[in-house]
């Protein structure tokens, strides 16, 4: 046996007994009489001790371990004579009478500790280090206990896991495919699932009524913190369900997994439209651990000769509750990160509600106590409040006010990673105008249902056109989204005609999916969670990569196994591919 025991496991009720423990070495320290070696597994720490006086030969046999090193020693468990008790095992350590190398190691390219002198590109070349430290560790086990439980809760409620293909025919969810080129079909190429989403309405028609797969899907898009190239869906879909059904289930999931996991009960899981959203916080995905909505502000901001206002479409404002004592410095910083061209406001207005009841604006030249006395009470302010202000065509002013509205709450310490703030986010448009193809898209994707009472607008106004869509939202992630899906074969016809499609093209693209449609296609919907971004939401962290055991960087690329690479040209005639 290579162990007894884990290096996390003994405690002062061990003392006395005999084990064996294997593991890496953190670190060694020499005080002369006595060796002291940190050893870890991915338990923990025990501390083992060599007596130079007592056994000699076994502690200078210590001294030359370096870090890293894989041990395995047998000893007695002893009473430490100083306690830590930052770790578990801080009271005991081991007394070694047998020290076994397993294996050297070279010196590592940074410190296997928590915070590691390694920067990203070291970490992720050598990612099997990095994943020796806790952080990452933590992060890796974390994903692990949310499958787990995302299976649990799936399959209690009669959810069956199907696998479906990887390499298939391009599907239609926005990004780009990556390509794989089929050797045996000249000239032919698969792409890789952007998602499964034809074939689990496949599933459906197929009878299996409930699915869910935990599955990678791959979109060949510019990367972000939230996104990589490769990425892992919780995907399902239902039949004979209405939006309800799948809203209230997936609800029950983000709840359960809540209380397993972060041991958190939510209280309220509120709904809101699409519009409501774009109006009151400007996004699709509000941050609702805070409130801070948008007031409009036109009728009591216009026809004061301030032509920066009057010349706007939208007046909106922001109210920052008990913030009038912002310095000058701190108003000035802001001022410039709304002007930073990633946001390009013109500039930013406010105005303190001095706690005497008096007001000091940014326009004050324009604008008399009286006027700023109905902005205030536009907004709700009180005494102590600050008011923000931007101005401009709508779209533009509610996406600057967005950035704003989150860059306070950032500076007031309101997006605490402990807190958890869901939102459905419903009724979203069906289509959206492409301002570089000149055409409208399918805002989700072409199966998504319109609205049966907004059909009729399809011909006319088709911007107009809400659709069976949701998002679940949570702190201003978009960690979901779904639809309910056309299962008619006409509607969906209609669909691909308003989308663009000729009937050719539709043929060639969805015809599998249009034949199904007529052998009785049940009435179905579904949804997809983004797994790697539900992780790194619940580890409290932005960024998805370390949730991730072997993530790409930022340009698609894996550092460590160096791909994507160039193949031989064997490889290449092979698959009838000349490079130019
Ligand atoms: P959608 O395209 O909205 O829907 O994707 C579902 C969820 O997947 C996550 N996600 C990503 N995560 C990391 N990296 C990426 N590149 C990435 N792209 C998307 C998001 C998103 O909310 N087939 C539909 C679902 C359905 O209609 O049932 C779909 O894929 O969290």
């Amino acid at each position: 046996m290579l162990r007894t025991h884990h290096c996390g496991d003994l405690r002062h009720e061990n003392i006395g007994e005999k084990v064996t423990l294997s593991g890496w070495v953190q670190k060694t320290r020499d005080l002369g009489g006595m060796t002291f070696v940190d050893l870890r597994d991915r338990y923990g720490i025990t501390q083992l001790a060599f007596n130079i006086d007592t056994n000699t030969e076994l502690c200078l046999q210590a001294r030359k371990l370096s870090r890293e090193y894989v041990i395995q020693v047998r000893g007695k468990v002893i009473e430490r004579s100083s306690k830590n008790k930052k770790i578990p095992t801080g009271d005991i350590e081991i007394e070694v009478q047998k020290l076994n190398v397993l294996n050297s190691s070279k010196t590592p390219p940074f410190t296997i500790e928590d915070q590691t002198d390694g920067g990203d590109d070291l970490r992720m070349q050598y990612r099997y280090l990095d994943i020796r430290r806790n952080p990452v560790r933590e992060n890796l086990i974390l994903r692990h206990q949310l499958s787990t439980e995302t299976r649990k809760y799936l399959d209690s409620q009669d959810f069956i896991e199907v696998e479906t293909p990887y390499l298939i025919k391009s599907t239609p969810e926005g990004a780009r495919d990556f390509i794989v080129p089929s050797r045996m079909n000249e000239g032919q190429f698969y792409a890789l699932p952007q998602s499964p989403q034809t074939f689990k309405q496949l599933l459906m028609v197929g009878g299996i009524d409930k699915y869910y797969q935990i599955v990678k899907c791959f979109r060949d898009e510019d990367l972000r913190a939230d996104r990589q190239p490769e990425f892992t869906q919780i995907d399902c879909e239902m039949s004979f369900t209405e939006q309800e059904d799948i809203l209230n289930m997936f609800e029950g999931l983000t709840r359960h997994l809540l209380k397993k996991i972060k041991g958190v009960e939510l209280d309220s899981f509120p709904r809101m439209t699409y519009e409501d959203a774009i109006r009151l916080y400007g996004s699709d995905k509000p941050d609702l651990r805070f409130e801070m909505i948008f007031f409009e502000m036109n009728e009591v901001t216009q026809q004061n000769n301030f032509m920066v206002f009057d010349s706007a479409e939208l007046v909106v404002g922001i109210c920052a509750k008990d913030c009038a004592e912002w310095s000058r410095k701190k108003l000035d910083a802001l001022t410039d990160y709304v002007k930073r061209p990633q946001i390009g406001a013109k500039g930013l207005i406010y105005c303190k509600y001095n706690a005497d009841g008096t007001f000091k604006s940014s326009v004050d030249k324009f604008f008399s106590q009286d006027d700023l006395a109905k902005w205030a009470k536009q907004m709700n302010a009180e005494p102590g409040d600050l008011m923000f202000l931007l101005s401009g065509e709508t779209d533009k002013v509610r996406k600057q006010m967005n950035e704003l509205r989150l860059q306070v709450a950032e500076q007031l310490g309101l997006r605490k990673s402990n807190e958890f703030a869901p939102l459905w986010v419903i009724d979203f448009p069906l289509l959206e105008w492409d301002e570089e193809t000149e055409r409208y898209h399918a805002m989700h994707h072409p199966f998504t249902s319109p609205k049966p009472e907004d059909i009729y607008k399809l011909e006319n106004s088709p911007g107009e056109v809400r659709a069976n869509a949701y998002d679940l939202v949570i702190n201003g992630t978009e960690l979901g989204g779904g639809s309910i899906r056309i299962h008619d074969k006409e509607l969906q016809q209609l669909m691909f005609q308003h989308l663009g499609f000729t009937e050719d093209e539709a043929k060639d693209q969805f015809g599998f999916l249009m034949n199904a449609f007529e052998y009785g296609a049940p009435p179905h919907g579904g949804i997809a969670f983004g797994f790697d971004r539900l992780c790194s939401l619940f580890g409290g962290q932005e960024s998805i990569r370390d949730f991730i055991a072997f993530p790409k960087n930022n340009s698609g690329r894996d550092v460590m196994i160096d791909a994507p690479s160039k193949i031989d040209n064997a490889q290449l005639e092979e698959l009838n591919i000349k490079l130019k």
